[in-house]
């Protein structure tokens, strides 16, 4: 269940996402859809073009009267900007030579998709990559994100992320704040970075700014929190059911993700395995039954599957490869040294990130939990759940 195309090119008309088999009687409606995407287009450091786009959804099949019928749910969301890239984006021929000539992106640009792209795809114009690799498509993303972010919650699970590292300024992981839930995420909010550390923040605003004066651009790194997932999401008999792995395809393929780890992660490897992995303990039937742990350094995995405890998952972004002091390329006409192509572009998208980082972590959640306790209907899955939560407390 909640598999999904999307389609749609970053200067045409619209981007588009179908969702397969969202079970019935899910309570939905754009308005739901339409604060993520609002949520997505935030952030400091971002481009112009987010002043132009206003993303709004279009629920175009799947829903009636504020329920999910079980059937293909189609999203659009349609590009602003589209009014001034109809010539260039036209789905019909150009009409001279001259035109064609003029229009096209012959200088690819280092870190993008544009050189892999035009030699796979055969093509002499880099427009026909960058267009579907930009992340104008985590729109559509995030839209389907918020569809599995309300499935989830029905089940008490709650995504959170905030962003604790831009350029060399770093913040605490949520583990280390001293602070309750509400209050930091709160704040986290508020913030244009995704920051719950306000004096950091500033010191992150004037990285952006300084390194958007040199024509350069910034990455970071996102923290993704998520309470409530129930033992037994994912499974350790097959590679490709183990959901540890099945997110970490999912969040690297957000453009700019290079790096995912959980809970402690990299720095397991200068720490002692006795101080890494996560003692285990019973809670005696008078004080509720039940297995605990003193700490979460696995950040909620064992075995590819959950083990119970909040997810911790870290990704990283790389900075921004447009660049408005671009790096040499090669002029792919006459081969000679070039600097490469500058489209209109963000300086920094890292808090945006954080949100598509939600979204695409709540779409695989959604998955593992059908996969569990599928069924047609909210009901029938809740009624699922609620047998596996008895046989969970009996055990
Ligand atoms: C929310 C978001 C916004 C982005 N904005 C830009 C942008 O304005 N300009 C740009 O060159 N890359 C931007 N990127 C990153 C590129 O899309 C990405 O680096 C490119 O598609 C190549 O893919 P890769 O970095 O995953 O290899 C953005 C990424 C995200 C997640």
């Amino acid at each position: 269940m909640f598999e999904y195309l999307t389609a749609g090119e970053s200067h045409g008309p619209e981007v588009t996402a179908i969702i397969k088999d969202v079970p019935s009687g899910l309570f939905l409606t754009e308005e739901m859809i339409n604060k993520e995407l609002i949520r997505r287009q935030k952030g400091y450091g971002r481009g112009k073009r987010m002043e132009i786009e206003k993303d709004k959804v279009h629920i175009k099949s799947g829903v009636r009267h504020g329920l999910t019928l079980g059937s293909p749910i189609t999203l659009v969301i349609k590009n602003k900007d589209w009014k001034n890239w109809q010539e260039i984006m036209s789905p019909e021929p150009f009409q001279t030579k001259e035109q064609a000539q003029k229009q096209r992106v012959n200088t690819p640009r280092p870190g993008h998709a544009d050189l892999p792209g035009i030699i796979k795809y055969n093509t002499r114009d880099a427009r026909n990559i960058l267009e579907r690799a930009s992340a104008r498509e985590t729109a559509a993303r995030t839209a389907v994100g918020a569809i599995s972010k309300q499935f989830l919650k029905q089940f008490d699970n709650q995504i959170y992320s905030h962003v604790v590292q831009i350029g060399n300024v770093k913040t605490a992981n949520y583990e280390d704040v001293d602070e309750k839930l509400d209050s930091y995420f709160k704040r986290v909010e508020e913030s244009p970075l995704r920051c719950g550390d306000i004096k950091k923040e500033q010191k992150m605003k004037k990285l952006i700014d300084e390194w958007r004066e040199n024509g350069d651009s910034v990455g970071g790194v996102i923290e993704l929190i998520v309470f409530g997932v129930p033992v037994g999401l994912g499974s350790h008999v097959h590679w490709d059911q183990k959901l540890d792995g099945r997110l970490s395809q999912a969040l690297i393929s957000i453009q700019g993700i290079k790096g995912v780890e959980f809970g402690v992660g990299f720095n397991s490897a200068q720490m002692p395995g006795s101080k890494v992995h996560d003692e285990i303990y019973y809670k005696q039937e008078n004080q509720g039954g039940r297995f605990y742990r003193s700490s979460n350094r696995a950040g909620g995995f064992e075995g590819g599957m959950t083990n119970g405890q909040p997810l911790i998952i870290r990704i990283v972004m790389k900075p921004i490869p447009t660049l408005m002091k671009p790096l040499h390329t090669v002029d792919i006409d006459n081969k000679e040294k070039q600097f490469a192509s500058k489209e209109r572009s963000d300086v920094c998208a890292v808090p945006a990130a954080s949100i598509v980082g939600e979204g695409v972590l709540a779409v695989e959640l959604a998955k593992a939990f059908t996969d569990k306790f599928g069924g047609d209907s909210m009901q029938e899955i809740k009624n699922n759940y609620k047998n596996y939560q008895d046989y969970v407390l009996n055990y």
